[in-house]
């Protein structure tokens, strides 16, 4: 360890990691008095040393082997923006072994390899932190380990993926196709190397049970987390979730109830006097409901470079100050005492309850509206309204019919659904959407 001032090693200078050397460079003098000492990025793994970068690296030594970090004796924390899953865990688990302190935003990993990590994280003797794998500039991390941490958590809910949110929001609000709106996400650095991760609500799912894990005490298996996207979102299904009065928002929701904790990843249709709906562009809100703070909702910008090096240099100064005072124990990693570090389960989707909006594509024939009813009465479904737009004087033509349900029961609705594609004036697979809150 140096004496003088905490050096850091960084792996991947990509949007964030660019971020990061930037805002340690501009922000230096508060951040040295918050973190007792400077706090310098002295060097940077990345996979081609020849590109060129978006910000200043005269002061960083570059490199294409890991080794030039991780077996450097003098480097205090390893930051990991390369994201993956392979690399990224060899990275993590060496760094920490050899004492240092590593701060991560990779959300992929701590949610799929979240018993290899965390496990490593209590053995080790430095810091780790993850603020920026959730929510980016939102310290929603922090809130569920530190500010809650007496509260039993009932409700997390929101908008966790800023491109997704931004997809909606032009669809929404300019009427833009998908095709232009996710190019336009991607051109500000909201999305993701790969953007179905964003679009397939994989991202959000990722997000998702990392918070499950830290509010529900212990480690979900990130299978098993019901996930669906926005691919399948129609400019249609906006303009009738308009006229009923909704705001379409791809949500991340875990709740405890009696049965146990469910959590899904889907789209759903927010009710336009709602706070989610309000929630534009890159912007990110998650709330939590605990039992004695009761709810509580944090609102900022869930992706970008500021936002999310934000994060990451709050996490840098927390392992700097650890680093700074000599402390012999860092503080948990986790929400938990490591023997508490179990796999939990989830409650299986098919048992959730929700109120649902169905689109129907179908031949306008008589009868039509009454055959579907039927189906749906015989699987306990009840009806809370209908509309039908778009009869033309075209006999074959299609149109849509849009109905919305009372609570019902998720198993049913999907065997309602299997009846309802069969029959034979129904011409596409009808669109369910959930409803929330419900
Ligand atoms: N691709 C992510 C998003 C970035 O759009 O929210 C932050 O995780």
């Amino acid at each position: 360890m140096n004496d003088d001032t905490i050096r850091v090693g960084i792996f991947g200078v990509g949007t964030v990691g660019a971020g990061v050397i930037e805002l340690l460079s501009e922000n230096r003098t508060v951040i040295e008095k918050r973190a007792g000492k400077p706090v310098k990025a002295v060097k940077a793994v990345v996979a081609d040393i020849g590109k060129k970068r978006a910000v200043d690296m005269s002061q960083i030594e570059l490199s294409d082997r890991p080794e030039s970090i991780l077996d450097d004796p003098e480097i205090d924390i390893v930051v990991e923006l390369i994201g993956g899953l392979d690399l990224s865990e060899t990275i993590i688990l060496d760094a920490l072994e050899k004492g240092k302190s590593v701060v991560t935003a990779n959300k992929a990993l701590l949610a799929e390899k979240s018993m290899s990590i965390f496990p490593a994280a209590y053995r080790a003797n430095g810091c780790f932190g993850f603020e920026a794998s959730v929510g980016a500039g939102i310290p929603v991390i922090r809130t569920l380990r530190e500010g809650f941490s007496g509260d039993r958590i009932i409700t997390i809910s929101g908008i966790m993926n800023g491109t997704a949110n931004y997809i909606l929001t032009r669809m929404t609000e300019d009427e833009m196709e998908f095709d232009q709106a996710l190019k336009g996400a991607q051109e500000l650095g909201y999305a993701e190397a790969d953007p179905t991760f964003d679009i397939e609500g994989i991202d959000t799912a990722h997000k998702l049970i990392i918070l499950m894990n830290l509010a529900y005490n212990g480690l979900f298996n990130f299978k098993d987390l019901k996930t669906e996207g926005i691919s399948s979102i129609t400019s249609a299904d906006i303009r009738f979730a308009r006229e009923l009065g909704y705001r379409i928002k791809l949500l991340g929701k875990a709740c405890h109830t009696g049965q146990g904790v469910e959590g899904r990843v889907h789209p759903a249709l927010v009710p336009e006097g709602h706070i989610m709906a309000s929630v534009n562009g890159a912007f990110n809100a998650i709330s939590v409901t605990g039992n004695y703070v009761g709810p509580s909702v944090l609102h900022g910008l869930g992706a970008g470079s500021h936002p999310t090096a934000a994060a990451v240099v709050s996490d840098l100064i927390e392992a700097s100050r650890y680093h700074t005072t000599g402390q012999q124990t860092p503080l948990f990693p986790f929400s938990v005492a490591e023997d508490q570090l179990q796999p939990l389960k989830m409650v299986p989707m098919e048992d959730i309850r929700s109120e649902y909006y169905l689109r129907f594509n179908v031949q306008d024939q008589v009868g039509v509206l009454a055959r579907i009813s039927k189906i749906l009465a015989e699987n306990n479904i009840s009806i809370r309204s209908v509309i039908q737009k778009g009869r033309t004087s075209d006999p074959a033509s299609t149109v849509a019919v849009i109905i919305v349900t009372h609570e019902s029961l998720e198993k049913d609705i999907q065997k309602a659904l299997l009846s309802a594609n069969q029959l034979d004036f129904v011409v596409s697979r009808t669109q369910l959407i959930r409803i929330e809150p419900n």
